[in-house]
C-alpha cells in the first residue's frame, strides 16, 4: 500500500535512523558513505512533497495555507543545512557544524508535518486519492534519484502558496503535473 503519508514517515524513519549511524561513525569514509546518500534523499524528499503533497493539501486541508508556509521555510533550513556542510570536508568540525544544523532543522520540521500536515490530510483525502499520490511520490523520487535535475534553491514559500492557489483559482484539480512543474525554482 503507498500511501503518500505512509511514504512520508517511512522516509522520516530512514533520516532518523542514517542520522544516528552517524553518531556511529567515525572515520571520514564511513562518513561519507551514510552522510551523500542521506542528504541527496533530504532533498529529494523535500522536492518531491513540494511537487506532489503540498499542492494537494492544499486544496484539501483544513489549516493548509499556514502548514505549507512552515514547511517550505523548514525545507529551506534543511536545504541550508546540507549546503553548509557540503562546503566542508567530511569529518571536520565546520561539516559537523553543517549537520547538526541540518538534523535540528529536520527533527522539527518532521514533528510539524507528522503532527499537523500529514493527520490535515488524512482527515480531508481519501484513501484513494492517498495511495494515487504515493504512486507519483514514488514516480518523483524514482525519476530524480541522485537530486542532480532538480532545482535545490531556497523556495519562498508565501510564493510558492500563491502560485498554488492560482492553479485552483484556474480550475486546475492537481492531477496533471503540469501545473506542479512550474513551481520549480519559485
Ligand atoms: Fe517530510
Ligand atoms: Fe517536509
Amino acid at each position: 500500500m503507498s500511501d503518500i503519508t505512509q511514504l512520508i514517515l517511512d522516509d522520516h524513519e530512514t533520516f532518523r535512523r542514517e542520522f544516528a549511524a552517524l553518531d556511529d561513525a567515525r572515520e571520514p569514509e564511513q562518513l561519507r558513505e551514510i552522510w551523500e546518500p542521506l542528504a541527496v534523499l533530504l532533498e529529494v524528499h523535500a522536492a518531491a512533497e513540494e511537487a506532489v503533497f503540498y499542492p494537494k493539501l492544499l486544496r484539501r486541508g483544513d489549516e493548509a495555507q499556514d502548514e505549507t508556509i512552515d514547511a517550505i521555510g523548514d525545507h529551506n533550513d534543511i536545504r541550508d543545512g546540507v549546503r553548509e556542510a557540503a562546503q566542508h570536508p567530511i569529518g571536520s568540525p565546520q561539516w559537523w557544524d553543517g549537520v547538526r544544523h541540518t538534523r535540528t532543522a529536520n527533527s522539527s520540521h518532521m514533528a510539524e508535518e507528522e503532527d499537523d500536515a500529514l493527520p490535515d490530510f488524512r482527515r480531508n483525502a481519501p484513501l484513494s486519492m492517498r495511495v494515487d499520490l504515493g504512486h507519483e511520490f514514488l514516480k518523483f523520487k524514482t525519476d530524480h534519484s541522485d537530486a542532480r535535475d532538480l532545482d535545490t534553491s531556497d523556495k519562498d514559500p508565501q510564493a510558492y502558496v500563491s502560485a498554488v492557489e492560482e492553479e485552483i483559482a484556474a480550475g486546475d484539480d492537481g492531477n496533471s503535473s503540469l501545473g506542479i512543474g512550474s513551481l520549480k525554482g519559485r
